[in-house]
């Protein structure tokens, strides 16, 4: 059976009222497999959501983390803070923070490392800008980041990991990659991590599409064999749109 994870990253939206709101809305919506659903929220909104998600099954978790455990790191999270809390997962390396909050293939690695340790699963994302494609440059790009990413990553650890393709064009842009060309990135990405380990560790890795992906254009997304979900931004934001994709994935099970 194929495994999917539909997560929704709501960057800087919802205060914690409106993710109260929201989530209590998505867990009435959410009616299969409410496992493979996530929302990954504002530090602030962690604990209201963890909260009102109580017995729904749906996961949480945070979009970014510090790498060390303590410190004199103004206005900083480190992943002790959010292991009390109880999150699943923590988003790293988002497009976002590489371009406006100086994130590098050196600090995401040292965050996937911290974040293994304490077991908690990180949604690794990679993607080319839209200069890199014209270039058609893209697999050796994102080959590049995935093996400075998991760079000392054993094999076992790395099993553990969520990968998150998302192009950079194509992030609340609208422009959505055709089902081909999220497919074609996937399947090269499950390559790379294979070529690392082995075989059955690039066949077990849960590998996501993000960028611009909706109510109506996930179901084709997700039918591709390599992708095993989305990340999805502006469509989480709405119960109605996010819980149409969620269910898309559910019915491809
Ligand atoms: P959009 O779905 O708004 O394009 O955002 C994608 C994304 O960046 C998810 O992390």
């Amino acid at each position: 059976m194929k495994k999917f994870l539909i997560a929704g990253n709501w960057k800087m939206n919802k205060t914690t009222q409106e993710s109260e709101a929201f989530v209590r809305e998505l867990k009435a919506k959410v009616k299969s497999n409410p496992e493979d659903v996530a929302v990954l929220v504002p530090f602030v909104d962690l604990h209201a959501v963890k909260n009102t998600l109580e017995g729904s099954g749906i996961k949480f978790g945070a979009q970014n983390v510090h790498f060390e455990p303590a410190g004199a790191f103004t206005g900083e999270v480190s992943v002790p803070m959010l292991k009390e809390i109880g999150v699943d997962y923590c988003v790293i390396g988002h497009s976002e923070r590489r371009e406006y909050f100086n994130e590098t293939d050196e600090t995401v690695n040292k965050k996937l490392k911290a974040l293994l340790a304490a077991d908690i699963t990180p949604i690794l994302c990679v993607g080319e800008s839209l200069e890199i494609r014209e270039k058609g440059e893209e697999q050796s790009f994102v080959g590049g980041q995935l093996v400075a990413d998991f760079e000392g990553i054993s094999a076992i650890d790395a099993a553990k990991i969520v990968i998150a393709y998302e192009p950079i064009w194509a992030i609340g842009t609208g422009k959505t990659a055709t089902p081909e060309q999220a497919e074609d990135m996937c399947a090269f990405i499950r390559g790379v991590i294979s070529g690392i380990y082995d075989q059955a560790t690039g066949d077990a890795m849960l590998i996501l599409y993000g960028g611009s992906m909706n109510a109506g254009n996930a179901k084709e997304l997700l039918e591709k064999p390599d992708i095993n979900g989305g990340l999805i931004g502006g469509a989480s934001l709405k119960t109605e749109d996010f819980s149409i994709i969620a269910e898309a994935a559910a019915s491809l099970k």
